[in-house]
């Protein structure tokens, strides 16, 4: 920081309507009620819908649900690629309470606080921590690197920690619908939270390489692949139906050597309606190999009851049926997140960009498409991103979500001490740049000394402690 300046204190900013770049929510005006409304009503007045609805369901959940999923991933993932194309299984569905609810039944049936270690790709999804943690599990950082996954850094410590696990016996009993894996490696390769960065496909093809030789398991929350837009003109909106590169689940299925139908393979793959439905219907699913769900479809509490969101599982298996979901993505949800994302990336640039601030790479694989909810911001060194983001909230009324909150917890080897998410999706259009606008005060004020404000700001348990609000 510079020298304080002898510029007058910035006032307390009660007076000013917050503006809220933190919460990773959608907009209300986004949310498809009227089409959920209808699903609703066709799923619960035919009694051969609504009665399996109300009752008990299968372990592995709605089958019309895993029915449809399948065949609309089958059209999603069907890219002419390397990895060929998607064929349609229903046996690789396993229907789940969302990403999140998923995670920990995952680490219920194939982890195992002794033998398992978690890797997490930094800056990470930070809610998904406690769920770790709460499994019992030891967990460490690896960067993203410049293709997505530091490959090099993960390899280290996959061997290092081996060297330290050897001998270790399993706490848990082994049961035969499960498998223990030794490394569970766990990130978002597309469009990411919280760095809206995109791994490449030679990463993944590697990543995949790697988890078959340590025995881990990669985890991927795929919950933004369908909401993307070009970031140039010359970018072709056609093909914008479609995924713009294969999950990491697609490339272990045809990876050579593909797993046979006995194995249960190195990836799964956590899909979401909570970003393109509504995160209240608390409804998702799980894709991995035919083996591999079934073991999932045994976790306890799917055992007892069947699947989470039996009934509302017949209302999303409706509005895939309809294609309406689809509908609403393409005509909808990605407009709207395409203008919200270019406002704020020129606010960026306007704004932003001549304090020395520097916004994320938007390219993914030299395609000019960009994705999901956020933008990561680089401050200028000598700037700190949990300063400017106390600052923010006190002197300006915004909240946005300073980078340390995205360091794995208990790993302190990677930090974000510069850095910024911020989130285009929550706050209202109209006050998108106004709010980069008060981001660009509060750093020119950090910047050039100004003394702050007093008053009561974010702190860091303010934000740890209110964390599961923010997303
Ligand atoms: C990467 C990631 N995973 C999981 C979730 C939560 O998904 P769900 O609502 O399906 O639990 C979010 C929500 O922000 C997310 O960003």
């Amino acid at each position: 920081m510079t020298k304080h300046k002898m510029a007058p204190t910035p006032a307390v900013a009660k007076e000013k309507k917050q503006i809220n770049l933190l919460r990773g929510w959608p907009n209300p005006s986004l949310l498809p009620i009227p089409l959920i409304s209808a699903a609703s009503q066709t799923a619960l007045s035919n009694p051969d819908i609504s009665i399996p609805g109300l009752l008990y369901g299968p372990d592995p959940g709605y089958q019309p649900l895993r029915e449809e999923i399948s065949r609309w991933m089958g059209r999603f993932y069907s890219y002419s690629g390397t990895s060929g194309s998607q064929e349609e299984d229903p046996e690789r569905i396993c229907i789940t309470g969302g990403a999140s609810q998923n995670l920990a039944c995952v680490l219920q049936v194939f982890s195992d606080p002794v033998k398992t270690r978690v890797w997490m790709v930094a800056p990470c999804y930070f809610l998904a921590c406690r769920i770790f943690g709460d499994a019992g599990l030891r967990v460490g950082a690896v960067g993203e690197g410049s293709e997505g996954v530091d490959l090099e850094g993960l390899e280290r410590r996959l061997i290092e920690s081996e060297e330290e696990d050897r001998g270790k016996q399993l706490l848990k009993q082994p049961r035969p619908w499960s498998k223990i894996y030794r490394n569970i490696i766990y990130c978002v390769p597309t469009f990411s939270n919280p760095s809206g960065k995109t791994m490449t496909l030679s990463c993944r093809k590697k990543l995949v390489q790697i988890a078959r030789k340590y025995d881990a398991l990669i985890i991927t929350d795929d919950v933004y692949d369908c909401l993307q837009w070009p970031t140039s003109p010359r970018s072709s909106t056609s093909s914008l139906s479609k995924a713009i590169l294969p999950r990491m689940v697609d490339i272990d299925r045809t990876l050579e050597p593909a797993p046979g139908s006995d194995s249960f393979g190195n990836t799964m793959s956590n899909g979401s309606f909570s970003k393109i439905a509504g995160p209240g219907v608390r409804t998702g699913w799980a894709e991995a190999t035919p083996k591999f769900v079934y073991g999932l479809s045994q976790c306890g509490s799917s055992r007892s009851g069947g699947a989470p969101s039996q009934l509302v599982a017949t209302m999303m298996a409706e509005l895939l049926r309809s294609r309406e979901l689809e509908r609403h993505i393409r005509e909808v949800l990605n407009p709207a997140y395409e203008k919200r994302y270019g406002i704020m990336m020129s606010a960026i640039q306007e704004h932003l960009m001549p304090l020395g601030v520097r916004a994320g790479e938007v390219n993914a694989d030299g395609k000019e498409i960009f994705g999901g909810y956020f933008l990561w911001i680089e401050l200028p060194k000598e700037v700190s991103a949990e300063v400017v983001a106390d600052r923010a909230k006190v002197e300006e009324n915004l909240i946005v979500a300073p980078g340390y909150i995205f360091e794995v917890e208990n790993d302190p080897s990677i930090k974000f001490q510069n850095s910024l998410r911020l989130c285009f999706s929550w706050v209202e259009e109209k006050n998108l740049e106004d709010g980069v606008k008060r981001l660009a005060t509060v750093v020119r004020n950090v910047k050039e000394g100004v003394s702050p404000a007093q008053g009561e700001g974010l702190g860091k348990n303010g934000v740890k402690g209110e964390m599961g609000e923010f997303r």
